[in-house]
């Protein structure tokens, strides 16, 4: 093993050390709840954001981005369009880090949307602690590494595929993760949610996707679909899902089984939240 690799492991195996994970997911488990933070008073769904798009630049060609390092608590990640609203989830988190700060906040991140996963409903997922932070910001990635809501097929693919995801690992990732949650017009331009269930996990979005006629709302602003009565939205992107397809394939099956989606989401998403970050 080379010096440089030895400090590495060296320095994980005291940082994991000094760090009691059950009490970190105890501690996040008390702060999920917080009435004000929009209409459902949970943070769950925006750290399951915050983890994704830390995780989510990955590209496998150079093993560039990632969840490891927490690159995002730079100006030049954070201030990707796309991250919009992610600091406010990064300042939820902050108390954690403050009462753990053995924990680094790559780790944190990553188990605080665990933590959130499993509180609105999902099985546990097994943590692997040991991603180091990035010391400043010279180990961002580049900017449009994330997918663009406004775009198509193609780009998805080019997304998913350049972090090593197949179509069936697209769908149970987007359209389990878009169960969750809300788009806020004041981040990113869209508004609503996708599902009258928005803090439980669940196959509702792929209930929604078929039996819902979408269609595209009139407004002053993005384009996005709704339903009838403008209760819940779908981006462009959602609606591929559905349209592509081999999507739609999938989107079929999970559609008819909530547990082959739970089952496929969260293999899909440990795999997400471990890209470019090995245990020495
Ligand atoms: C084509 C891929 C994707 C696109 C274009 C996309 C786009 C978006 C947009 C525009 C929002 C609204 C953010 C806001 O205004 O607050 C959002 C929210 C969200 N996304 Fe995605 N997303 C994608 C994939 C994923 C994946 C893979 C996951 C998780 C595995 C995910 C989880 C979430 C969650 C939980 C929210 C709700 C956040 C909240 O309520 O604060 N998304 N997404």
């Amino acid at each position: 093993m080379s010096k440089r690799l030895l400090e590495i492991n060296q320095q994980i195996a005291c940082q994991n050390k000094l760090v009691d994970y059950e009490k970190v997911r105890q501690d996040v488990k008390q702060i999920l709840k917080q009435e004000g933070h929009d209409e459902y008073g949970h943070i769950g769904p925006i750290l399951v954001r915050l983890a994704w798009h830390s995780a989510g630049t990955y590209n496998k060609l150079d093993q560039s981005g990632g969840s490891n390092g927490a690159t995002m608590r730079y100006q030049k990640e954070l201030s990707d369009p796309e991250n919009n609203g992610l600091q406010v989830a990064q300042k939820y988190l902050e108390q954690i880090k403050q009462k753990h700060p053995a924990i680094s906040y790559s780790d944190l991140w990553i188990l605080a949307s665990y933590v959130a996963l499993e509180d609105m409903g999902l099985p546990r997922i097994e943590f692997v602690p040991g991603r180091i932070d990035a010391l400043d910001d010279s180990k961002c990635p580049p900017q449009g590494r994330l997918p663009d809501p406004s775009k198509d097929r193609v780009n998805m693919r080019q997304v998913f595929y350049r972090m090593g995801f197949n179509d069936q690992e697209i769908v149970a990732l987007v359209g389990g993760g878009h169960t969750l949650g809300k788009c806020h017009k004041e981040y990113t331009g869209y508004e609503g949610p996708w599902t009258e269930e928005p803090i439980k996990f669940s196959n509702l979005f792929f209930q929604e996707l078929f039996n819902e006629e979408w269609i595209e709302k009139k407004w002053d602003g993005k384009k996005q679909f709704v339903d009838k009565e403008d209760k819940q939205m779908m981006l462009p992107t959602d609606l591929e899902l559905r349209d592509d397809p081999e999507f739609r394939k999938y989107s079929l099956i999970y559609k008819e089984d909530n547990d082959r989606l739970c089952s496929d989401f969260s293999k899909a998403y440990k795999k997400l939240t471990e890209l470019g970050f090995r245990q020495f």
